[in-house]
This record gives structure tokens, C-alpha cells and sequence, in this order.
């Protein structure tokens, strides 16, 4: 197995930040979330469990992500209460409280929720903010004109949008989507409701300038130096000990799985594990192997025939491509096509579960357990093709024939 790993050294513990701490877990229980280790082994409480199934978004962190191939990070929210602890080795993890805090002061996003009487119960705020500055450090990456003083580049659809993965039970949205759009470059400032900032008769001018100060030059680091350092140098999350397995190679998952069936112990594949926001698996499994790390798994390739998604590539990720389209490479019929598949994936789910959730866990869900999934839905339509691995044996089928060849019970 070692020759698939090549000269790249491992790591036999768990690393990664939180708010810029750095944390370091040698032995842990694979099925541990992040939440449950969040709440009861570090002092950042802000993250809530609620609904546990990925639904509400109070447990929501921000996700950051190092590609020191392109020196780029990646920045998306997930619900901490399906993401397993093992699979943010090398991420850095932002909650609220990294925002800021009474100690260090509170960040334009605090001042602002509750200056707009946003905060409401207080129980869903913190994964709100969270989400809220996922929007804004997103927004700022973009190729836009320099928003005036005091603005972001979110525009207003996407301030209302950020929030989307969020629910609120008492009172209502308004004063939370008022809070949010306050950053929009487009904003209406007349379309502002009831505030502590200012008053009815007060012009435009002075509502802007009492609006706590939001300097798009003083944002929050989302991954520290020494975690980009550590990526750089180890590679390998190689976790026995915690029954964590992380294959990088075709070859590598077979041996795995061949392992497992000759000594007879149970393995989960895993890759976003939002899985279980639906289906609680109380089964116990012997080991997990997060399959995230297999390049032949992980890709998005296109040609003028269509395109191919690898079946971890996140929905997010695959909607991203699916838009990337352009005339060049398709005809224009191809290119609508992929357009309206596009939108209908981005009407599943949330936010940060589509930035977690996978498009071959998706469709494995919806083989193994009837789960009535839009992404088989909207294939079937298109006369999708899947490739299947059985054994060492790669065979190419129409999604439609997966379906009837490997139905539950066969
Ligand atoms: C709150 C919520 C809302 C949702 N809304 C929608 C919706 O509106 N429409 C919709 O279609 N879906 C919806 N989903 C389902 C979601 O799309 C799936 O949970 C997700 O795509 C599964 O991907 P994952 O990477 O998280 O899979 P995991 O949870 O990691 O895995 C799911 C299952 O598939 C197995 N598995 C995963 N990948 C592979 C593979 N490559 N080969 C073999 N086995 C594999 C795992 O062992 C596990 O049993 C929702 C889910 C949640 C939690
Ligand atoms: S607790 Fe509701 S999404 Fe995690
Ligand atoms: S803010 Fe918590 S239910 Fe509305």
C-alpha cells in the first residue's frame, strides 16, 4: 500500500485551527462530529446543536480550506453537526467567536445584528453571523468595482441569500436580513427597517456613517501561516489508531476493502457525511475511509462530448463547473442544458450542505435507500452515465440500468 502514498510523509494525529488555536488529536472515535467536539472539548460554545440533522443551521462554522499548489484557501460553511471531526484535518474553523468578543471587541456583523434587534433568541445568532461572514470574505474575492467606504461587494440578492441555510422561529427575518443587507454595496438604505443606529428623519449621509465601520482591510485571517506550513509538509492523515482511514489511490481503496472483507470488519465509505442527516446509521462500523483524497474520484473533466463529475466532488462544486460552461466548448443546447441542471442543484439542500455533500453519495443514497433524490431525478432526464467499480472491475452504465441493476436486494 505504501507505494500509492510515494515519498509524501503522514501525519498520525489530527490537526487543525480553530479561531487561529491550533489543536492537535491523537485518538478520537471516527462517528465524533465536529459539533460534539467544538461543544465539549474546546472553549467555543457558540456552536449550537439543534435539529442534528442539517437543517437549521445553529451549528454552523465556516470551513477554510489550503490549496498550496494554487496558495489559494477556500472558505464555505458546513453544519458542524454532520461533519465528522476527522474529516477537517488540515482546515481552519471560524466561529462567531473568532469573529470577535467582548474581550477583543465585537466584529460590524455582532454590532450590526444587534443594532438591527436581529439578535433575537439568541440560540441561532451565532451560526447566522457565521454564515453572514461567509458571504462577505466570498464576496470580497470577487472581481468587482471597490464598493464605497463602509460597504462590502455583496450585493443584496446575495446578503439575502446567505442567510438562507438559517431558520428562525420567533419573530421573523426582517431585522436578520436587515442586518445582512446593511453590507450590500446596493442597498437601499430608505429599505432599512427600525435600528438603534439611527433615526427616521436622519439623511442618508448620517445613517451610513453610524453604521459600525466595516474595513474590507482588517478582515479576520481564516487560515493561520503555521496550519498553511504544516499542509505544506505533511500530506497523509493515516489515523489507525482511530480507525480513519484515507486512501489517495484506486488501487489503495481496493486494498482496503479487500482487507476488510478477508479479516471480516465492517467499513462506512465517507465523504461529506451529510448522509446522516437523513438516514441515522446506529450501526457501529470497524473502521471509516474518507475517499475525499482519491484523485480519480475528485475530478471534473470536460470535452466536447459532456462533462464528467467525480462521485466526491461536492454539489457545489459540480454546480460551479456546470455553470462554468460556454459556447466554445458546447453547443448552445448543451450549454442551456447544464445551465437548468445547474439550478435545479441549487435548489437542494442548503448552502453549507451542498458544500459538503457529494454527488456519488447522493445518488448511492438514492440506490440503497430509495432516498428520492434530485440529482438521480435530473440525470435520468438527461440519460446520465455512471461508472461503477465492483471489486477491480470498472464497468460504464446508464444511470437508469444502475439503478435496476443494483437495486437493494440484488
Ligand atoms: C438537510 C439536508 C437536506 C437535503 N436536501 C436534499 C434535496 O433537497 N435533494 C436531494 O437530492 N438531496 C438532498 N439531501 C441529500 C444530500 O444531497 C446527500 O446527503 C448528500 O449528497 C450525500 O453526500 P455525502 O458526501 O454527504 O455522502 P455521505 O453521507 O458521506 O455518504 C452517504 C452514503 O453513501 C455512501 N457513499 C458515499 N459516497 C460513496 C461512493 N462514492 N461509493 C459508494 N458509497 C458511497 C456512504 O457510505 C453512505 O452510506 C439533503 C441532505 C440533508 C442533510
Ligand atoms: S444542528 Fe441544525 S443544522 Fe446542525
Ligand atoms: S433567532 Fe432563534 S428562532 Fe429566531
Amino acid at each position: 500500500m505504501e507505494e500509492h502514498r510515494e515519498s509524501r510523509s503522514s501525519r498520525n494525529s489530527l490537526v487543525f485551527a480553530v479561531n487561529g488555536e491550533r489543536f492537535d488529536v491523537s485518538s478520537v472515535d471516527p462517528s465524533t462530529t465536529l459539533l460534539e467536539f467544538l461543544r465539549s472539548h474546546t472553549r467555543f460554545k457558540s456552536v449550537k446543536l439543534s435539529c442534528g440533522e442539517g437543517g437549521c443551521g445553529a451549528c454552523l462554522v465556516l470551513l477554510s480550506k489550503y490549496n498550496p499548489e494554487l496558495d489559494q484557501v477556500d472558505d464555505f460553511t458546513v453544519s458542524s453537526c454532520l461533519t465528522l471531526l476527522c474529516s477537517v484535518n488540515g482546515c481552519s474553523i471560524t466561529t462567531t467567536e473568532g469573529l470577535g468578543n467582548s474581550k477583543a471587541g465585537f466584529h460590524p456583523i455582532h454590532q450590526r445584528f444587534a443594532g438591527f434587534h436581529a439578535s433575537q433568541c439568541g440560540f441561532c445568532t451565532p451560526g447566522m453571523c457565521v454564515s453572514l461572514f461567509s458571504a462577505l470574505v466570498n464576496a470580497e474575492k470577487r472581481h468587482r468595482p471597490q464598493p464605497p467606504p463602509g460597504f462590502s461587494k455583496l450585493t443584496v440578492s446575495e446578503a439575502e441569500k446567505a442567510i438562507a441555510g438559517n431558520l428562525c422561529r420567533c419573530t421573523g427575518y426582517r431585522s436578520i436580513v436587515d442586518a445582512c443587507k446593511s453590507f450590500a454595496a446596493d442597498v437601499d438604505m430608505e429599505d432599512l427597517g427600525f435600528n438603534a443606529f439611527w433615526g427616521k428623519q436622519d439623511s442618508k449621509e448620517v445613517k451610513i456613517s453610524r453604521l459600525p465601520l466595516w474595513k474590507r482591510n482588517d478582515q479576520i485571517c481564516t487560515f493561520p501561516e503555521f496550519l498553511k506550513k504544516e499542509n505544506k509538509s505533511a500530506a497523509f492523515l493515516d489515523l489507525e489508531r482511530c480507525c480513519w482511514l484515507s486512501p489517495v489511490s484506486i488501487p489503495e481503496l481496493q486494498s482496503l476493502l479487500e482487507n476488510a472483507d478477508n479479516n471480516q470488519y465492517s467499513v462506512k465509505l465517507v465523504v461529506g457525511n451529510t448522509g446522516m442527516g437523513y438516514y441515522k446509521e446506529v450501526e457501529h462500523f470497524d473502521k471509516y475511509i474518507d475517499i475525499r483524497h482519491i484523485p480519480e474520484l475528485s475530478f471534473i473533466r470536460r470535452d466536447q462530448t459532456g462533462i464528467e463529475i467525480g462521485a466526491t466532488v461536492t454539489i457545489s462544486k459540480a454546480i460551479e463547473a456546470l455553470k462554468e460552461q460556454d459556447e466554445g466548448d458546447f453547443h448552445s443546447e448543451g450549454v442551456m442544458v447544464f445551465k437548468k441542471i445547474a439550478d435545479h442543484m441549487e435548489k437542494i439542500a442548503t448552502g453549507s450542505i451542498r458544500n459538503s455533500a457529494s454527488v456519488g453519495g447522493n445518488l448511492v443514497m438514492a440506490q440503497r435507500n430509495n432516498f428520492p433524490s434530485d440529482i438521480s431525478t435530473i440525470l435520468l432526464s438527461v440519460d446520465a452515465v455512471i461508472t461503477v467499480m465492483t471489486g477491480h472491475k470498472c464497468e460504464k452504465l446508464m444511470l437508469e440500468e444502475f439503478f435496476r441493476k443494483f437495486s437493494v436486494g440484488c
